[in-house]
């Protein structure tokens, strides 16, 4: 199979090391995923809407009906379901098992239908030009070899297709909270912000850009639009992560100035948001 070729080259110890983090729990899993029936995956959805209510609006479901839609990172498939339902024809990979098979459980539950497999943002096992829409929501800052995976994206869309991709933000209330708790308490100030976020958030090796970083990842599109967008996390509204706890961030949360934030630092988010033309 292509993909084992791909993998050969692309499989290295880093892009392990990502694979054993999220197939020990996929994306909330933890946090949100009380059981892997119809019911919990329901819960799931609605907890993911509310906290995140931008990515309906970025992610268009209802305009991708009769488009051939690649989702890449389906995580629980939250996202891949609304898509389903919208009647996308639709194509799904994640790096892991367990996601793909959390996304198939949840689309027979609901009587949807997908084309998902177990594959690498950074060699698409697609021929060029295969899809109208290339739909990836918090997944290419994971794994290694980013410009690669957006190369790879630009290659199987088709000329004029559209790509909607959010990886992280460097600038955001959360790479602030990561510099004071593992750098500043640490005593070690001068920590970067890329070993900050590689180390602490997530998966090993997590990356975060600036905006002209961005621009310079989608430099081969058309049109690039880019927004950031304050997250529950930056705001410190919900539970964190998957790997933070602890009294420090329970006081933060308390007294965490929230509208400021939103006032004076409504791009300080770690999501970044980018819509980019083939
Ligand atoms: C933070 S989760 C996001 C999942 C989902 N998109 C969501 O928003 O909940 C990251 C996902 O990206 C997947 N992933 C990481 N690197 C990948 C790669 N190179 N190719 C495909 N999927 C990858 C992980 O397995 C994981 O399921």
């Amino acid at each position: 199979m292509k993909v084992e070729h791909a993998e050969q080259a692309t499989d290295t110890r880093d892009k392990r090391a990502v694979r054993e983090f999220w197939q020990a729990a996929s994306c909330g899993e933890r946090l949100y995923l009380e059981t892997a029936e119809r019911a919990g995956y329901m819960r799931q959805a609605e907890e993911r809407y509310r906290l995140e209510p931008f990515i309906a609006d970025f992610a268009r479901f209802e305009a991708s009906r009769g488009l051939r839609v690649l989702e890449i990172g389906v995580g629980l498939g939250a996202d891949h379901q609304r898509f389903a339902e919208a009647g996308a024809r639709l194509t799904g990979i994640d790096l892991t098992e367990r996601a793909v098979e959390h996304t198939r459980r949840r689309l027979s539950l609901f009587e949807l239908s997908s084309n998902l497999s177990v594959g690498d943002a950074e060699a698409l096992d697609f021929p060029d030009a295969s899809f109208d829409v290339v739909y990836s929501w918090g997944v290419l800052h994971h794994s290694p070899d980013t410009p690669r995976a957006i190369d790879e994206v630009r290659r199987v869309l088709k000329p004029g297709g559209i790509a909607r991709i959010m990886i992280y933000h460097t600038w955001s209330m959360i790479g602030f909270m990561l510099w004071v708790r593992y750098a500043l308490l640490r005593l070690r100030p001068w920590t970067s912000m890329r070993t900050l976020y590689a180390r602490h958030l997530e998966s090993p090796g997590t990356k975060a850009y600036s905006i002209a970083e961005a621009r310079w990842l989608m430099r081969r599109f058309e049109s690039v639009r880019i927004r950031t967008v304050l997250t529950h996390g930056d705001l410190l509204s919900s539970d964190a992560g998957q790997r933070h706890r602890g009294p420090a961030l329970t006081m933060a949360r308390a007294l965490w100035p929230r509208r400021l934030i939103q006032t004076m630092l409504p791009r300080a988010g770690l999501f970044m948001l980018i819509e980019a033309r083939k």
